[in-house]
């Protein structure tokens, strides 16, 4: 397939040149043309979000985790940089030489709605950098836990729209093994995650179920689908949360329900259902 399937008509090549994902003389290989898709696909589900909020004001967005800023940089080239509005992106990366060469591409650019800040995620929610409520909180792949500091961060900046593209995460899984042997007496269940290959991909998996219910326990309606255009990752589930300020007390009560059927009973801090 040709270039230009993949590229967008309003998509700037300089920036996809920049980000290496175009060679210098404007071709994709095959790896960056896979990460194109992927961006791409993920900006289709981000599209709709950033066009319900501009009906009232600009869009603060916080990109977490967000490594080279591929998602950050492509979101601003399609949907920002012609946009007179107030609208800004956040880049949070503990990289600092990540940071550096993300904001050295903004200024290179001219996309000043763009700005970086070398934070770890957790440390993100008190900085003064970030104003007090952002409208779209994105954590694309952040490591292990940052994850769940994005949902924190989004929980108390009252982000009206969440989109998470989860790693894995070593937490519940470690929770999980350090318990197993009081929970594997009293259950058939958990046969579930008895061998230690199973306990970390059920521990994966319990992890975004329980990200699911906090959000839901917080009001938001959660939508979880698959990244196509991930097939070579294991890790393309798609998580978009939408506040809609819904009943919490089922979703609060499953909650804590599933952490002390599988004995995560101390894991409650972790998945907190309120502020
Ligand atoms: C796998 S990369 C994903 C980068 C980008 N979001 C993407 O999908 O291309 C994860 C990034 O998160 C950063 N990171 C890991 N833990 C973090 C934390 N607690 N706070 C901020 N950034 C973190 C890492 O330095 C790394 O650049």
């Amino acid at each position: 397939m040709s270039e230009k399937h993949d590229i967008k008509p309003d998509q700037s090549i300089e920036l996809l040149k920049e980000l290496h994902i175009l060679t210098r003389d404007g071709k994709l290989n095959q790896d960056s043309r896979r990460k194109l898709k992927q961006v791409n696909h993920l900006c289709q589900f981000i599209e709709p979000l950033l066009n319900e909020v501009r009906q009232n004001h600009g869009v603060t967005l916080v990109d977490h985790g967000a490594g080279k800023s591929y998602l950050g940089f492509i979101l601003y080239d399609l949907f920002f940089k012609n946009s007179n509005d107030s609208s800004h992106i956040f880049g949070i990366e503990t990289r600092d030489e990540l940071v550096e060469k993300s904001k050295d591409l903004a200024r290179r650019l001219e996309f000043p709605g763009m700005s970086f800040l070398k934070l770890s995620v957790a440390d993100s929610i008190e900085s003064d950098l970030l104003p007090a409520t952002v409208d779209v909180v994105t954590a694309l792949h952040a490591c292990d836990t940052a994850t769940d500091d994005a949902i924190r961060f989004a929980l108390l900046k009252k982000a009206r729209f969440i989109v998470l593209v989860p790693c894995c995460q070593a937490e519940v899984a470690a929770h999980l093994r350090k318990n197993k042997g009081q929970v594997l007496a009293k259950q058939a269940f958990t046969e579930i995650w008895r061998h230690p290959l199973h306990t970390r991909e059920f521990g994966s998996m319990v992890t975004n179920v329980l990200r699911c219910l906090q959000l839901e326990a917080h009001g938001y309606q959660v939508n979880v689908t698959e990244l196509v255009g991930w097939e070579h990752s294991m890790k393309n589930e798609l998580i978009i949360a939408r506040y809609m300020d819904l009943p919490r007390r089922r979703p609060a009560d499953r909650l804590k329900e599933v952490l002390q059927t599988l004995g995560l009973e101390d894991m409650n801090q972790r998945f907190f259902t309120s502020l």
